[in-house]
């Protein structure tokens, strides 16, 4: 079975004016098609800067990053942001939709920009929706929805074009603990449908929900499990 991702001997170092800071230290990974990931570490252990390497958003400083057997390495901007595109749906921790825009229509703006006829993608984003349990929100704007529920229009948003994996920066660093089990659960769905979900997270006990696990502390590997 191939790898959706596969990183060998990442560094990232920092550098600001004297000083160094090396956030991932020489860390290595490996993630199967179709199967789920959880990195987990204090604040400050890396695994932002981890998610952005293997995510294409930055660069390391040495290693080397492959995404569905691509080398990140070999691809020009403009070739990156495309693979990206397809490839990879993000979520973050605070959400980022556009305020002005309905949950569909944030849902929608990806299939859009990406060259999608309007109303099929209006219809696509209906579906995403229903999928993540918010078929009674299609069309509210943030402002009138809740955390976890913005979170979700983010998931489908994420999914809009049908990307191999998920990859989620602390989704629920900022949701209470009902939002949260909510937000994790939709996710779970979806590793269950055969797309591919790395998780980061500071909170151990989440680790349980996802095949595979990688402990980071001070940058560096301290643990790797597998259920
Ligand atoms: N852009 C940056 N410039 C300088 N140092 C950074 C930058 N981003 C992160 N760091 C440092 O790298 C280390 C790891 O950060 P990060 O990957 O964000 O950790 P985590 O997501 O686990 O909290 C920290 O010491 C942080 O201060
Ligand atoms: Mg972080």
């Amino acid at each position: 079975m191939s790898n959706i991702i596969e990183a060998k001997g990442l560094t990232r170092k920092y550098r600001d004016g004297d000083s160094t800071t090396t956030a991932l230290d020489n860390v290595s990974i490996e993630l199967p098609e179709k199967e789920s990931i959880a990195i987990i570490g204090t604040s400050g252990s890396g695994k932002t800067t981890l998610l952005q390497l293997l995510g294409g958003l930055d660069y390391p400083t040495s290693g080397e990053v492959f995404v569905d057997g691509k080398s990140l390495k070999d691809f020009n901007d403009n070739e990156l942001s495309h693979f990206r595109n397809k490839t990879i749906g993000f979520v973050f921790q605070f959400f980022h939709l556009q305020d002005y825009l309905t949950a569909k229509e944030n849902v929608a703006l990806p299939l859009i920009v990406s060259g999608k006829d309007s109303n099929a993608a209006y219809l696509r984003a209906e579906k995403l929706l229903e999928q993540v349990g918010l078929s009674n929100r299609i069309n509210h704007t943030p402002k009138k929805m809740s955390g976890g529920e913005m979170q979700r229009v983010a998931i489908a948003r994420a999914l809009a074009n049908k990307p191999k994996i998920i990859m989620a920066d602390e989704p629920t660093g900022n949701l209470d603990k009902e939002n949260a089990k909510n937000v994790l659960d939709v996710l779970d769905k979806i590793s269950e449908s055969g797309v591919s979900v790395l998780m980061i997270t500071h909170d151990e006990q989440m680790s349980h929900r996802y095949q595979h696990v990688l402990h980071l502390d001070k940058g560096s590997v301290i643990q790797k499990g597998n259920k």
